[in-house]
């Protein structure tokens, strides 16, 4: 479960392995806040229940047997999660407080100081969060930082569409191939809502076990099941106000799709093992690369739940239907890449961008995409990436399914066809398909010559 965004009302974890002293801060920040206060003994502990509760400050004793504070600063940071940390100490050193920031704390208090400064601080420490996602919300508004690259008919089609559908409550499904970026519009979908500052939760319906994902989706009652030592809030819990996204909905369990239907149907969940009802109040999406249809006929997926998802479908279309877009999202990734390595970005030649572009990208979509860029990033030495660091694989890949086309472009003849064959597909695409405008925008006399040359080359317009 990946989580980003504050809960509803913030809940502030207090670590100190003096259960006493712990529970009279949580005791005092109740009283203070408005907060909602839990509390965790060790390090260890504490790891847990960020990852588990929609923590949305953390007050951090340094001083802790085992796993210290230190270390569960480094871990937090390990695993890219941004929850506030605030530490405290007894010890009044101030170098090991200067350590902390330097390890991503947000701020620092002596355990000495009066409850309202501590009140005060965790008040100040969350506004700042609230302000820094809400710039961040802002510039991705602004269009400086659209996470979805491409400017192909298929992807303005898309986009489209995600803004339709963001500002209303309604289930998603998204559908598309392995790596094309259903997860991406997912987010788009949440960056888009009415309060993008809610959570944005996924679960991957096929990565956890099938006795634990219902616990995983509805929480758990304490003593509801043999480990059940805890209670537990669900996903949809865990998500209230934001977005919830079940990720390969295709491989949930058919208990829980029963359990799935009624919660979507209600708007309520019941922790496994209780009776009491919460209020679901944050946005579904679905995703999966499955034929969920077809899942139906053979008996693995409830036509009811299907109906419940697919009144709004969102089609994720496979790179190969937008190869136009190609050389954009490359140089992208190139940029991206680049900054992650940290190297200097390098120029992609017109020769390494052909052979990006007759290649299908079937396997993988984006993501092939994405692994090929960082291979080529590693195999070029020079300032651009020309076609001999283009992986054989691809290379020969592209050959292949044109020699599978029965098309092998290998003499002047055939390259020609083949660059008139790209050149055609890529206006049709940024035309949407629409024959007689391509055929303007190519300075053809007419759409008859354009159907022509499709026919010749036998390019057709991708399903829907
Ligand atoms: N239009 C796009 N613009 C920029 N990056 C993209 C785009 N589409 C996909 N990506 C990138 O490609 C990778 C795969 O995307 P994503 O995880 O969203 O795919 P997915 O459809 O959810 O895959 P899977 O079916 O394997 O879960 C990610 O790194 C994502 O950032
Ligand atoms: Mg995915």
């Amino acid at each position: 479960m990946t989580r980003d965004g504050p809960g509803p009302s913030p809940l502030v974890l207090i670590v100190d392995d003096v259960a006493a002293l712990a529970e009279q801060y949580a005791y005092d920040l109740r009283r203070l806040g408005p907060f909602d206060a839990i509390t965790a003994a060790d390090g260890a502990a504490a790891l847990e229940l960020i990852t588990a509760e929609p923590v949305d400050c953390v007050i951090l004793d340094l001083e802790l047997p085992g796993t210290d504070g230190f270390d569960v600063l480094r871990e937090l940071e390990r695993r890219h999660i941004r929850t506030p940390v605030i530490v405290y100490t007894g010890t009044g050193s101030y170098d090991r407080c200067a350590q902390a920031i330097r390890l991503g704390a947000r701020g620092f208090i002596d355990k000495a100081e009066p409850m309202e400064r501590v009140a005060q601080e965790i008040r100040t420490t969350l506004e700042r969060e609230r302000l820094v996602r809400e710039v961040a919300a802002l510039a991705r508004e602004a269009g400086r930082d659209s996470p979805l690259i491409g400017s192909s008919a298929a992807m303005h089609t898309l986009r489209a569409a995600i803004a339709r559908l963001a500002p209303i409550p309604a289930p998603v499904l998204i559908v598309g191939e392995s790596g094309s970026g259903k997860e991406l519009v997912a987010r788009e979908l949440h960056r888009l809502a009415p309060d993008p500052r809610g959570p944005f939760l996924a679960v991957n319906c096929a990565a956890l076990p099938h006795e634990l994902i219902e616990s995983e989706l509805f929480g758990h009652e304490r003593g509801a099941f043999t480990g059940a030592v805890t209670l537990r809030k669900g996903a949809f819990e865990a998500a209230a106000g934001g977005t919830l996204l079940l990720d390969e909905i295709g491989e949930l369990p058919a208990a829980a799709q029963a359990k799935l239907l009624r919660v979507l149907e209600q708007r309520e969940v019941t922790r496994l093992g209780g009776n009491r009802t919460v209020a679901v109040s944050a946005r579904v999406v679905a995703a999966t690369n499955r034929d969920l249809d077809a899942e139906v006929v053979a008996g693995r997926f409830r036509e009811d739940l299907l109906y419940r998802l697919n009144a709004h479908v969102l089609r994720v279309p496979p790179l190969r239907e937008r190869l136009s877009d190609v050389p954009e999202l490359a140089q992208h990734l190139v940029v991206t890449t680049s900054a992650r390595f940290r190297t200097r970005p390098r120029r992609l030649s017109p020769a390494a961008l052909e052979c990006l572009m007759s290649y299908e990208w079937s396997h993988n979509n984006v993501r092939e995409l994405r692994n090929v860029v960082e291979r080529m990033l590693i195999a070029c030495d020079g300032e651009e990436i020309g076609a001999a660091d283009v992986p054989a694989d691809i290379r020969d890949g592209g050959a292949a399914s044109r020699v599978a086309a029965g098309n092998p472009p290998r003499t002047f003849h055939e390259r020609r066809a083949e660059a008139e064959r790209q050149i055609v597909r890529a206006a049709l695409e940024r035309n949407d398909w629409h024959v007689t405008r391509t055929a303007a925008e190519l300075g053809l006399a007419d759409h008859a010559s354009l159907h022509k040359i499709m026919r010749r080359h036998g390019i057709r317009r991708p399903e829907q």
